[in-house]
């Protein structure tokens, strides 16, 4: 991966790490602070996805887990055993100092086995990553946008999650929209500036968006993303990020033996996204922010989706252009996830009338080079990411039932810190 935008982001989450003494001061500095509203749903989401997709898992990998802000969530989907790595020293050894605040409390907490482990490491979009086992499911929060720096990267990621991951298990997460990142800025009418009270965002690529390495810097006011982690104030010098493209997202994994779940059957979660995701591979926040908050913390809000895929090799997908995804041509023999990719774009085709049978990579050049451009001149136009593109790479429905038993208790927000905060 690019050694510069490595350091960049490690001493970015170094610098954010420790901020509190304590769980219990920073609880109040959560009460406190402007993006409560914010935090508190976003949390909401992880736990919720966590109790959905890895609920009484034996073990979990967090990949970019930060500093521990999950570990209540873990415990509390009873799943057995959590390994987390991340890039930044810092945020590991904080997440070690909370594990064991929270292992010295557990005798208070009957009923939480929970065992977890927290590793630095810089190599997950760089070289192979082998555990000695595979895991029920892996998660990526906030984060998945980092491996968008270069193809490589994202690839080696993804080849990552699937060797790591059990067949049928769960790999899920949440990142920031390219397409909304993209949408806020050009329609902002600063160009490469959005600022508003609880939000920043500067765009770094040059021209038009690509597929890769569009850089970004984002700050949220009140999180880990901020520059200074009390205000948003001045320049943009937040995070240094990379535009998401969908298609992208859901074609590398899908090369990588991991199919997108359009349908997560959970009513609670799809509550938190918009209606028009319901039978969609990614799914966007929908808050619902109390008047009193600044608008600008629901934008920010509803620049996050979510995606889950679920391991099934045996469906793995040629790379688009490569002579084994040419030989599927119609009349060929082709493999259940190819017929599933091929009706849902006939019928998004037939449905919008769009570019919805381009493969990822024509798709993504349609995102980048002429998203961004287009998007200024016609606000209302769906330029970026045409939905039906997303369907390509998703299940309809669920391939086969979950594999964990969900918790009984309905998973709240339960910690400070997770979840862009
Ligand atoms: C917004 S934080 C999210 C942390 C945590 N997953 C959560 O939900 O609270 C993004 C995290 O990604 C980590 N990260 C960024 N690039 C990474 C990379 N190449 N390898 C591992 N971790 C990375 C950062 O260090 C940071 O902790």
């Amino acid at each position: 991966m690019d050694a510069e935008a490595l350091r960049k982001t490690r001493e970015h989450y170094n610098s954010h790490a420790n901020l509190h003494e304590d769980r219990e001061q920073a609880l109040e500095a959560r009460r406190q602070g402007k993006a409560l509203p914010l935090k508190s749903f976003h949390n909401a989401i992880k736990g919720k996805m966590i109790s959905r997709f890895a609920g009484h898992a034996e073990k979990l990998l967090d990949l970019a887990c930060g500093r521990g802000g999950d570990i209540f969530k873990w415990a509390k989907a009873k799943i057995g055993y959590v390994k987390g790595i991340d890039l930044s020293p810092g945020e590991i050894r904080e997440a070690q100092r909370r594990f064991e605040e929270f292992s010295s409390k557990r005798k208070k907490r009957a009923g939480s086995a929970l065992r977890a482990e927290f590793v630095d490491s810089d190599q997950l979009g760089a070289s192979e990553w082998r555990e000695p086992w595979q895991y029920d499911a892996i998660t990526c929060m906030f984060a998945i946008h980092y491996f968008f720096v270069s193809q490589a990267a994202l690839h080696r990621f993804m080849e990552n999650v699937s060797i790591n991951l059990k067949e049928g298990g769960y790999f899920f997460g949440t990142f920031p929209s390219g397409k909304r990142v993209q949408e806020v800025i050009h329609r902002g009418g600063k160009w490469p500036l959005f600022k508003a009270p609880m939000l920043e965002l500067k765009a770094l690529w040059k021209g038009d968006a690509s597929t890769f390495g569009s850089a970004y810097n984002c700050a949220i006011g009140d999180t880990v993303t901020a520059g200074k982690p009390t205000s948003c104030q001045g320049q943009a010098e937040g995070s240094y990020e990379y535009l998401v493209f969908n298609s992208t997202l859901l074609g590398v994994a899908a090369e990588h033996g991991l199919h997108a779940l359009t349908e997560w059957d959970d009513p609670e979660l799809d509550e938190c996204f918009d209606e028009a995701d319901r039978r969609k591979a990614v799914k966007h926040f929908h808050p619902n922010f109390p008047a009193t908050s600044d608008s600008s913390l629901s934008k920010a809000s509803s620049l996050f989706a979510a995606f889950a895929f679920q391991k099934r090799s045996a469906d793995k997908q040629p790379p688009a252009g490569s002579a084994a995804a040419k030989r599927s041509q119609p009349g060929e023999q082709v493999s259940a996830a190819q017929q599933d990719a091929k009706r849902a774009r006939t019928e998004t085709q037939q449905q919008n009338g769009s570019s919805a049978g381009a493969t990822p990579s024509q798709q993504d050049t349609l995102e980048g080079s002429s998203g961004a451009v287009e998007q200024t001149e016609q606000p209302g136009a769906d330029v970026t990411q045409p939905a039906g593109n997303e369907q390509a790479h998703a299940e309809p429905v669920p391939a086969q039932a979950p594999l964990y038993k969900r918790p009984k208790a309905r998973a709240r927000p339960a910690n400070p810190e997770g979840g862009k905060g």
